[in-house]
């Protein structure tokens, strides 16, 4: 072989050893059967999972978006970030409403001690991934938004190219997830604020409860002593609640039930309100009632949930918990 020939062939090679590398750099373990379901919005596995998103649209989100904030939930030991891309990224900085096209992620994390340094603790267990896409065809009924949810066992499957199983407790994430991002109705239904600028210039917005309260509170909801009843019975709670008891008819799931509970229990607190939100699809509930003060300028609350209907497992239940709060309506202990 001349060596102009050999040239070629080592150029050859090269060019298809450069494919394969890029091929699978971009091809992460997903099998193209399952990508192409996962294209097609009308197929089941999307349908459920993603909610009409495509994966490739969010999978690198880690990577190319913008790190929006990260919150803490105290009561889990969870650490939480939450993503933009280039179009929700440039709205939330601008103030302007969020245009077709918009999405957000936001990751939870368990944290562990970092070994090397034991006050500090880091990130390890990724928990779930939760996506929302602003596109008003395909979400109408929900203000633009769509949500999709995918926690750690779903994650694997979708990475290994298996089918995720459905969600047990939640039928409808529109509404279900929704429901909850009322609470930031004024902010075109997004509740994170750009880390800095959030912390620089507080202006968050106050009582989002107020906003659930007005959408879903039913005065004398036909059916609503009969489910307080059932629900005050199965938590061996007394009647004497079912006095001074606002009631709420709102889609729930059941991950929906602890994150509710600060501002239940605050707003229980506050008003001396005996709350009950129930949704009547998939029977889940959250009751808020109030409890003696332990001491003077001190409130206690009791929070319960569970679910009428027991093809929820019990053990995605939480139990009773106790919130104290002071005289500003600050959460003190758990
Ligand atoms: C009970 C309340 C509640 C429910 C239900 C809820 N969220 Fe959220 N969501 C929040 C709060 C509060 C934040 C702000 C970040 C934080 O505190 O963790 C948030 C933030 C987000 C964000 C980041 C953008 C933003 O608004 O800040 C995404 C994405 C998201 N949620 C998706 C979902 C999906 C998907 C579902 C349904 C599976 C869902 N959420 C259901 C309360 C809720």
């Amino acid at each position: 072989m001349s060596s102009f020939k050999l040239k070629h062939v080592f150029f050859l090679l090269l060019t298809v050893s450069i494919m394969a590398c890029r091929f699978s750099a971009n091809d992460n373990s997903l099998n193209e059967d399952l990508k192409k379901k996962l294209k097609d919005t009308k197929n089941p596995v999307s349908e459920d999972v993603l909610n009409g998103m495509k994966w490739e649209e969010f999978e690198n989100f880690y990577r190319d978006w913008r790190m929006v904030t990260s919150t803490f939930r105290t009561d889990r030991d969870q650490l939480r970030v939450i993503f933009a891309n280039d179009i929700a990224w440039k709205a939330l900085n601008e103030g302007k409403p969020f245009p077709d096209g918009a999405m957000f992620a936001k990751t939870g994390f368990q944290v562990e001690e970092d070994e090397r340094f034991p006050s500090s603790k880091i990130p390890s267990n990724q928990l779930r991934l939760m996506v929302m896409k602003r596109d008003h065809k395909l979400y109408p009924d929900t203000d633009g938004w769509g949500y999709a949810l995918m926690n750690r066992r779903r994650l694997e499957r979708l990475e290994k190219g298996e089918v995720p199983e459905k969600y047990e407790s939640i039928t409808d994430f529109q509404t279900s997830c929704h429901a909850c991002h009322q609470l930031a109705s004024n902010t075109d239904f997004v509740f994170s604020k750009p880390m800095l600028n959030n912390v620089l210039g507080r202006t968050t917005s106050v009582n989002g409860m107020e906003t659930l309260i007005s959408k879903f509170q039913k005065a004398n909801a036909p059916f609503s002593q009969k489910v307080a009843l059932e629900i005050f019975q199965e938590m061996g709670v007394d009647k004497k609640h079912l006095e001074n008891l606002w009631y709420m008819e709102m889609p729930l799931f059941e991950g929906a039930l602890p994150e509710l509970r600060a501002s239940l229990t605050k707003f229980t607190g506050k008003n001396n309100h005996n709350y009950l939100v129930f949704d009547p699809a998939s029977q889940l509930y959250a009751l808020s009632i109030p409890e003696n003060s332990l001491k003077k300028c001190q409130s206690a609350q009791k929070y319960y949930t569970g679910c009428l209907d027991k093809k929820i497992p019990r053990k995605n239940m939480v139990e009773v918990t106790h919130i104290v709060t002071i005289c500003d309506g600050q959460e003190l202990t758990h």
